[in-house]
């Protein structure tokens, strides 16, 4: 399609003025057919300036979420190399698991909004316009024991993203969230199907939804105050489709470090980020509710913990809260 390809070419110089002869000729259409294409970009929201006698620009700022946009931003060479952009959808986690199953490694769906964001533990995961929402199908050659670190691999990639597009200093509470100023930025909900029969991993769908600029009317009282949004704490709030280049990128070379058996430099990299170390925690496990001081994590990334009583527990799932 011609709109396609002049966004894609809008894309590949974004801020700078290409003349509307250059863009046909570059193409192989015609001027009319160029402005004809400008016209849809700018129905479906994009911004796009006309300088008289110099041609057409994207705005730099422009922050509509397209697959050119994301596509222009990323380098991975894997994850993400084929992706759909949706303006809405339930949950991308639920429809990679319901559409895009047999999809390739790395295949990605990004939504601007969801209708039924899904959270750990069968949580719901309010997710309004002004987040990014993003499901990365992958299939690991890897133990079903050593799942989890795929799981730690995103929450490491988000932060390293932040880290390179804001000043902020992000932290993770464990297992996968990603907080600021120990307020919840970013929540991953990975999901695996095993095969039946082998116990071998079929797939696995890592779901990660940030808050970039969030209305905090549209969210519930309860996660109003243990949220934040990119928005509220910088000025320096990244396009969506930058950010989400930059988690695809961070990801892409987190799991080549499992992929090469070097989880334990990922292992040491979460660490460095683990803000529970340390410190007297919460613990809601399926036994019940207790308090324990975290110790260490294990090679498979799991908690360990001990009791007052000098009981120590590892857990492998679940949740813990901070205890301030
Ligand atoms: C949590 O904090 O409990 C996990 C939240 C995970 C949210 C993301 S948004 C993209 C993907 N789709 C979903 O429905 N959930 C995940």
């Amino acid at each position: 399609m011609v709109r396609d390809e002049v966004l894609r070419a809008l894309e590949a110089q974004r801020g700078q003025c290409i003349s509307g002869a250059a863009l046909a000729q570059t193409l192989g259409v015609s001027r009319a057919a160029v402005w004809k294409a400008i016209e849809k970009l700018r129905a479906d929201g994009l911004a796009i300036d006309a300088l008289a006698g110099e041609g057409y620009a994207l705005r730099a700022d422009d922050d509509t979420l397209t697959e050119e946009a994301v596509h222009a931003a990323r380098h991975a060479h894997t994850l993400g190399s084929a992706l759909t952009v949706l303006p809405e959808t339930d949950s991308t986690n639920s429809l990679m698991k319901r559409a895009y199953a047999d999809a390739p490694h790395g295949f990605t769906l990004i939504a601007c909004r969801q209708t039924a964001g899904r959270g750990r533990l069968g949580r719901t995961f309010c997710s309004p316009d002004g987040g990014l929402y993003l499901s990365v199908l992958l299939r690991p050659k890897l133990p079903l024991a050593q799942l989890n670190l795929v799981t730690l691999a995103a929450a490491v990639a988000v932060c390293r993203a932040l880290e390179r597009l804001t000043p902020l200093a992000p932290a993770i509470k464990w297992v996968n969230d990603v907080l600021v100023d120990e307020r919840k930025l970013c929540g991953i909900l990975t999901e695996a199907a095993i095969e039946g029969e082998t116990g071998a991993i079929d797939f696995v769908v890592v779901g990660i939804g940030v808050n970039l600029r969030l209305d905090r009317n549209a969210l519930p009282p309860d996660v109003q105050s243990i949220a934040c949004a990119l928005a509220d704490l910088t000025r320096e709030v990244p396009r969506r489709a930058v950010l989400a280049a930059a988690i695809l990128d961070e990801l892409d070379a987190l799991y080549a470090l499992l992929e090469h058996g070097q989880s334990d430099l990922l292992l040491a990299e979460y660490r460095t980020r683990l803000c529970v170390l340390g410190r007297t925690v919460r613990v809601c496990a399926p036994q019940g509710v207790y308090d324990a001081r975290v110790q260490d994590l294990d090679a498979n990334g799991h908690l360990l913990v001990c009791t007052p009583d000098g009981a120590q527990h590892t857990l492998s799932s679940g949740e813990i809260s901070i205890r301030l």
